[in-house]
């Protein structure tokens, strides 16, 4: 099939790349002419396993880039919405990026063509993009469908090729038979549904992790209280079927850029639904306290942060990614320095991005120099690296041998036995 994508992110750039791999001809449309250079190059914009690969084999064959909008549109039989839906003042998705697209794309609507809602947007979305293009289309025939992506960064190609199932949202037939044509060598279970649900699936999905999350690591601040390890109670939950052990994992709070502004979005559409999401409410509260916690402990082990030397390891909102919107380890980081501390940072992906953000951190070649003269390391994001570092060196080169660890990476005997003070969450 001949396809568009509008909007070469994470999502974007990894959708059109799978489905160029699937034999698809794909065209990807992006209006940073500085990310369509390098896309043409064959050069990935962002860190994601699996990605160079899948340039490689499939540029300029079945995979293309461009900032041409609508000649993209014009040729293709599905054109894929993948701009960013980033969170307004009010909490609410922002759907600026989304109806210029759609404003962008109805001129080029020439023939029959699926508009597919990729990106995560509220409900009545799959309406609106369809009245935006139905006013500047004229009379030609298309459907908009919601199809909303669960891939996982740091995972996002393994995640695209072996969904654990596509949601489809139209009442159009022929676009239902379009979708499922396309998607059907990846052999995934399919659910065809109102645009309506679709949309909400998407919402209420990352709303239920986040819930996980933040209920985990309350559990976790229970359990330092009253002595019990969370990784065990984490365990003997998770054997339970109807509980499962994916999402918790206690830590500093989860992040990046899905789960908080879906949970916010989520808020803003009860809300002007009529409904109270209180439980929401405080799963987004439970997150912001675990941040400060996180460095509330820091505190607990070093006393006045101010002048104190914080080695933190890790800046990515989670391993696997360069990305570090929403980044709980950045957001510490920042609360440390406010509160005087001196950090140095290493992060074996994220510290470009990071730099931009915080232009004032300091940032270290590796993470042994990170630590170099630290009274304290602080273990952010779970990159393997960490985990297997030489912790006698490690020690030897700190001026206090102390470690938080917010990712409970490290097992607390091993490190205490190479005399470390090590404190973990809720363990
Ligand atoms: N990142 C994730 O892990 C993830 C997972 C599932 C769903 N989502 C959702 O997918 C959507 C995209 O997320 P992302 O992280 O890929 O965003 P992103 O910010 O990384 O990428 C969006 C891209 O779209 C481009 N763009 C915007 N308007 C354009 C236009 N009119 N023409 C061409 N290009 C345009 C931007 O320049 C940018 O490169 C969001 O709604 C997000 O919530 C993200």
């Amino acid at each position: 099939m001949k396809i568009a994508v509008i909007g070469m992110g994470y999502v974007g750039l990894v959708t059109g790349a799978c489905l160029a791999d699937m034999g698809h001809s794909v065209t990807g449309v992006e209006k940073d002419e500085g990310k369509v250079e390098l896309l043409s190059r064959g050069e990935p914009t962002i860190y994601e396993v699996g990605l160079p690969e899948l340039l490689e084999r499939n540029l300029d064959r079945s995979l293309t880039f461009t900032t041409d909008l609508q000649e993209a549109v014009r040729g293709a039989e599905i054109v894929f919405i993948t701009v960013g839906t980033p969170q307004s003042e009010d909490g609410s998705a922002d759907m600026t990026y989304v109806t210029r697209a759609a404003e962008e794309i109805a001129p080029a609507v020439t023939g029959y063509k699926v508009i597919v809602n990729k990106s995560t947007m509220p409900v009545g979305s799959t309406r609106l993009v369809e009245r935006i293009i139905r006013e500047r289309a004229g009379g030609e025939e298309f459907d908009v469908v919601s199809n909303p992506e669960f891939l996982r960064e740091g995972t996002a190609v393994r995640d695209f090729m072996h969904p654990d199932r596509i949601v489809i949202g139209t009442d159009s037939q022929r676009a239902a038979g379009v979708m499922t044509e396309l998607y059907r060598p990846l052999n995934a279970p399919l659910l065809i549904t109102d645009p309506a649900s679709a949309e909400m699936i998407k919402y209420a999905s990352n709303a239920f992790l986040a819930t996980k999350v933040s209920f985990i690591n309350a559990i976790a601040n229970i359990c330092e209280a009253v002595n019990a390890d969370v990784k065990e109670v984490a365990l003997g939950m998770g054997y339970d079927r109807r509980i499962g052990f994916e999402f918790l994992r206690s830590g500093p709070g989860f992040g990046g850029s899905c789960f908080p502004k879906d949970c916010r979005a989520l808020i803003e559409i009860a809300r002007r639904s009529g409904y109270n999401f209180y439980l929401l409410e405080g799963v987004m509260q439970v997150n912001r306290e675990q941040m400060e916690l996180m460095v509330r402990k820091a505190e607990g082990m070093l006393g006045d942060l101010k002048g104190r030397r914080i080695a933190a390891w890790g800046l990515a909102f989670k391993a696997g990614t360069d990305d570090i919107r929403e980044s709980p380890a950045v957001e510490i980081v920042r609360m440390l320095m406010e509160r005087g501390a001196e950090v140095v940072a290493y992060d074996p992906r994220a510290m470009g991005n990071a730099r931009r953000a915080l232009p004032l951190l300091e940032c270290a070649d590796n993470p042994l120099e990170a630590a170099r003269g630290a009274d304290l390391l602080m273990i952010l994001t779970d990159w393997e690296e960490f985990k297997f570092a030489d912790f006698r060196a490690v020690g030897e080169a700190m001026r206090e041998k102390k470690i938080l660890d917010t990712r409970n990476c490290l097992e607390p005997i091993s490190v205490r036995r190479l005399g470390f003070d090590y404190q973990g969450v809720g363990r």
